[in-house]
């Protein structure tokens, strides 16, 4: 299994280099056993010019001559003729395939019928090989043994040759084919990369092969429909804090009317803390239609800002960034810098300092940690804090001013970038926040 590769890519090419090898090895052989009934007949066809040659040399040769003239005939390697008071080859032996058959039937009827032998006997040699033994008018028997090589098409350096060639030309074809066919897939993979960081990312172009068109027009469609939804809730939420703010006035304006000062001085507070809601919601709703671009932006430098600027506030060093290196990322400048923002300020409020540091990335992420020393928060309420307006009950009671919105909006801005904030309580007291961004 650890040979079977994962890209489609890698599959494909493996299959399509085993079929193919298989195809030409089965091709090959064909035409191989092919050539070898054609040597086959070619050497049974010489066998037998070879053997009537020396059977009319002995047989129109005086008797007494012959036995010296067997030794000088002239034979084929692998050939020899002798002269016998009998046969090499049995009386009924087998005859050894085709082969003897056609020898044994085209001898006997060979040359003018006055120079045919009287008997013709072919088979298996007793040594190996193919012996034919023909009977002279005088009673004797010529014998003929011959012994071929064995036809060897598989170690004929051409076939070997034919294979690589053709399996290397295979192998290039089909690995530059399958590339091809597999890019756009992979940039399909990339654009739903860029989607998850930024919906409005530029859309793909829809050209290529109908199937790859096709399913680049349909990522288009859903990445419009996504950005449209995202947008059309933007301005319902902008819309409604626009429209909440005129009855709030004119509540404000009612409030004061109220004859009983302890009621007037709560209204009033509630409508305070509404006017908060309201315009913390209207600048979320602005700079989330505000469609800023991302570009790359030195993570390290942007930490920096954040810190400075939490410390110009205080007054003093209460935010401490630790960062040495320069991280490049690509994201949305004024978002990120309000997510980060939001979180160092959660801080400053709520523990009175914290440091910022950039962690060891994992997983492909780069990860920052904001860590402070102050009362952390309840484990059950980990979660819940990211819902928008929702605050713990004691920072509700201090006068913090905050809307309960930070947390959410720096959660969609981060998740918008591909990253993620989660909230932990550390050992020791206080909270540690974790960002994490795509690197
Ligand atoms: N660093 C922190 N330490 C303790 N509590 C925190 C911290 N950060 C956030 N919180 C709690 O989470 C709540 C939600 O935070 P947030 O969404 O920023 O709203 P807000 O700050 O406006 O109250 C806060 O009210 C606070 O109770
Ligand atoms: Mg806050």
């Amino acid at each position: 299994m650890r040979l079977w590769p994962a890209s489609i890519a890698g599959r494909t090419f493996l299959v399509l280099l085993i079929g193919l090898f298989a195809a030409q090895v089965v091709g090959l052989t064909i035409h191989a056993v092919d050539r070898v009934g054609l040597q086959r007949a070619a050497q049974g066809r010489e066998a037998m010019a070879r053997t009537w040659a020396v059977w009319r040399t002995v047989v129109t040769a005086p008797p007494p001559l012959r036995p010296d003239l067997i030794e000088t005939v002239e034979l084929p390697e692998g050939f020899r003729a002798s002269l016998d008071p009998a046969p090499f080859v049995r009386e009924g032996a087998a005859l050894p395939g085709p082969m003897g058959r056609r020898l044994s039937e085209g001898l006997g009827r060979m040359g003018p019928p006055r120079l045919r032998p009287r008997e013709v006997r072919v088979g298996e040699a007793p040594g190996g090989g193919v012996a034919a033994a023909l009977r002279l008018p005088e009673g004797e028997w010529l014998n003929i043994v011959g012994r071929w090589p064995r036809p060897q098409p598989w170690s004929s350096p051409a076939f070997l040759a034919a294979l690589a060639v053709m399996t290397a030309a295979v192998a290039g074809l089909s690995f530059w084919a399958v590339r091809r066919l597999t890019a756009p897939l992979r940039e399909l993979a990339g654009a739903a990369e860029r989607l998850g960081r930024d919906v409005s990312t530029p859309p793909l172009p829809e050209r290529g092969p109908r199937e790859v068109a096709q399913a680049a027009a349909a990522f288009n469609t859903m990445q419009a429909r996504i950005r449209r939804f995202v947008e059309d809730r933007t301005a319902m939420l902008a819309a409604i804090g626009h429209d909440l703010r005129t009855p709030i006035t004119r509540m404000r304006l009612r409030a004061e009317f109220v004859e009983d000062e302890g009621v007037r001085a709560k209204m009033l507070a509630d409508l305070a803390e509404m006017e908060a809601m309201v315009a913390a919601t209207l600048a979320f709703a602005r700079d989330d239609a505000a469609a800023e671009r991302a570009v790359p932006l030195d993570l390290v430098a942007l930490l920096r800002t954040v810190a400075d600027e939490a410390n110009d506030v205080a007054g003093r060093e209460v935010v401490t960034a630790e960062a040495s290196a320069h991280r490049t990322v690509t994201a949305r400048p004024l978002a990120l810098k309000r997510a980060l923002g939001n979180l160092v300020g959660n801080a400053v409020a709520y523990a009175g300092s914290c440091r910022v540091r950039l962690a060891q990335p994992e997983g492909g992420m780069i990860r920052i940690a904001i860590e402070d020393d102050g009362p952390g928060i309840p484990e059950d309420e980990l979660e819940r804090v990211f819902q928008p307006f929702h605050r713990v009950e004691r920072s509700r009671s201090r006068e913090t001013g905050g809307a309960g919105l930070g947390l959410p909006i720096a959660r969609t801005i981060l998740r918008g970038h591909g990253g993620d904030v989660t909230l932990a309580n550390r050992p020791g007291g206080g909270l540690a926040v974790t960002v994490t961004l795509p690197a």
